[in-house]
Formats: structure tokens, sequence, C-alpha cells
């Protein structure tokens, strides 16, 4: 079996060549290397390519054919939602056309399984305890649409092609598999906390007034070696015969609230951890905790990893250690 994984020297997608390498897959890895490191995809091809732009789609094809691919996951867009409010055009543009290359190419080289990366973004700010996929999704930011778009597209090319897709539906993400795979953006909870506490700074928690147990926003974090194998059992799916959904939320169905990932962040470093209580940052929803039913039932897949194993193995990235390889 050889995939073509785009996106793959990025945090999660290399994550996931990781595991398909280990499995003894061939791959092929595209990136244009913006935010990922060639040194991520060792043990897989690299073609060093921008899929947004006008040509890509020839040259994925000539890609796909050249490797014989038979899948394709696709994680390359940009992913920072205040980033999404602010240049609106570039999402729009770079996340779709990146896709629509994508496809394209898959199915003029008749390539029939792929795999996108979704998020819970599509949901909005919706008010439920858990978030199920038959929610009516509601993105409230040019993120979460274009990637309730993908979505839509990747329905139409079905319609249209020979094509099989998945779309998962990521939670919020942390944590590290292999201490050279760590995130080293600076965009969300773990990493900024961590990143602060480097800089002698004081973590800031955004908003203690919410209507949870302790005031703070409340988010299903799963680890990202969890996230990976996902994409694994959506591939043996996309594989298999029986396909009775193409849209999956991946997230462990465990709330943890801002105040809870500081506190196992304490646990990990062995030191207090003192934040500032800042305002409420626009469009958080107090709560987004995912439910787990469709992907268990499903694809049989399950988080093994709790809210200690992700911090603890960030940690450890962040310094490291050798704890951080035992994924
Ligand atoms: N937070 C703080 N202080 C910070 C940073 C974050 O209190 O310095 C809080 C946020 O308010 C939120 C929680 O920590 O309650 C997590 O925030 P992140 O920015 O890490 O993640 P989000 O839940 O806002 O967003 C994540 C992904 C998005 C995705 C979304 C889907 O980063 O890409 O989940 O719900 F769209």
């Amino acid at each position: 079996m050889t995939t073509l994984v785009i996106g793959g020297a990025g945090y999660i997608g290399s994550h996931v060549v990781r595991l398909l390498v280990e499995r003894g897959e061939h791959v092929v890895v595209v990136d244009d290397l913006s935010t990922g490191f060639a040194e991520r995809a060792r043990g897989a091809d690299l073609v060093e390519l921008d899929v947004t732009l006008p040509d890509a789609q020839d040259k994925l094809a000539f890609h796909l054919h050249a490797s014989g691919a038979d899948s394709v996951i696709h994680f390359a867009a940009h992913k920072q939602v205040g980033e999404s409010v602010a240049k609106p055009e570039l999402y729009w543009h770079d996340n779709i056309a990146g896709l629509a290359n994508v496809l394209a190419a898959c199915a003029s080289a008749g390539v029939r399984d792929v795999v996108f990366s979704s998020s819970a973004a599509v949901y909005g700010v919706p008010d439920v305890d858990l978030v199920t996929e038959e929610l009516i999704p509601a993105p409230i930011n040019p993120y979460g649409e274009t990637k309730l778009v993908g979505e839509w597209m990747l329905a139409d090319a079905e319609r249209a092609h020979d094509l099989r897709t998945v779309a998962l539906r990521y939670f919020n993400v942390a944590g590290t598999g292999w201490p050279d795979l760590a995130d080293t953006q600076v965009m969300n909870l773990v990493p900024i906390v961590l990143d602060a506490l480097d800089k002698g700074k004081k973590p800031i928690v955004f908003g203690e007034d919410y209507d949870t147990p302790d005031g703070t926003c409340i988010r299903d974090y799963v680890h990202v070696v969890d996230l990976a194998e996902a994409h694994i059992s959506a591939l043996d799916y996309l594989r298999g015969e029986e396909r009775p959904y193409r849209v999956f939320n991946v997230g462990t169905g465990t709330g943890s609230s801002v105040l809870d990932v500081i506190a196992a962040l304490s646990r990990a470093l062995g030191e207090e951890i003192v934040p500032e209580i800042g305002p409420r940052r626009p469009g958080d929803p107090a709560k987004l905790v995912c439910s787990t039913d469709r992907i268990r039932e499903t694809l049989g897949w399950s988080s093994s990893k709790s809210l200690d194993d992700i911090v603890e193995s960030a940690v450890a990235a962040r310094r490291g250690t050798p704890e951080a390889t035992s994924a």
C-alpha cells in the first residue's frame, strides 16, 4: 500500500507518517515546508510542493501515478482561528484551492481513498453536553467555514468520481509521540503555557466566569498519537467494504478545563504554576466535548491516553528527555 500524505512534515501529519512507516507502508510526503520540517518525513519519500498553486494539480497527479499511491491523507492547510478572522481571503483561497487540487488530482490519477483533516471548529458554539456528528454545523470563523466547505467538497467529489472519503473532526490536539515531531508552533493552550513559563511569564487564563465547575472553558484534549491512530483506522475503513459514515469526531469524550490543564502541567513540571486571569477571548464556547460513539462503534477506535499523558509528553519533548519517546 502506498499513501501520499500532504502536509506530512507538519506536527500531526508527521505522527501519521511515522505510524504508517512503522507498519511497513510506503509513504510519500508532499509538503511546502512552510511550517513543516523535511527531517520529520524520515522513512518516507519527500516531494516539496505547495498544493495551492495552479499547477499543483498536474504535479500531484504525476506523483500519485509515479508512486502507485492508492490513498491520500490531506493535512496541509492554515489552521489558526484568529488569523482566519484577520485574513479570510488567505484561508478561503489556500484551504479550498489546496483541497480542490488534491481531489482533482486523485480523480485523474484513479486514487480512491481520501482522508481529510476537519475540525471541531465546524460546530461553532454548540450548547450541548456532548457534540455528536448529527449536530448541524454552524462555524463562527473563516477557519471553521473552510473546513465545513471542505467536507462538502469531499461529498461532491464522491458523487462525481470514483472516490471514497472520510473527514476527521479533530478536537483539541496536543502532546507528542516522538520528541522530533513535537509541536513547534506556539498556538494552543499547552505550548502557550510552556512558552510563557520558559520566558518567566505567567500564563493567562481567558476568563473564569463561564458556566462551568471552575469557571474556565472546557475542551476535549486528545493526544496526537491517538489522533494519528484514528487516521490509520480511517484508512483501513476506506479500504474495507462497509462504509456507513463519512464524518467522524476525534476526541476522548472527556472534558478538561483550562485550570485542569494548568494543574496537569504543574504536576508534569513538578512546579507550581500561578496563572493570571484575563478577560474572555471572543468566540470561545464554554464547553466543547466530543461524543465518541460513532468513531468507536464504526472504526473501532478510541483514545488510550489521558490528559496527564498528553502534558507529560509535551513537557518531556520540550526538555528533550527520553520519556518523550514512550508513545
Ligand atoms: N486558553 C487560555 N489561555 C491561552 C490560550 C488558550 O485560557 O493563552 C484557553 C482558550 O480560551 C480555550 C482553551 O484554552 O478555552 C483551548 O484554547 P486553544 O486556543 O488551545 O484551542 P481552541 O479550543 O480555541 O481551538 C482548538 C484548535 C482550533 C480548532 C478548535 C476546535 O486550536 O484549531 O480547537 O474546537 F478549531
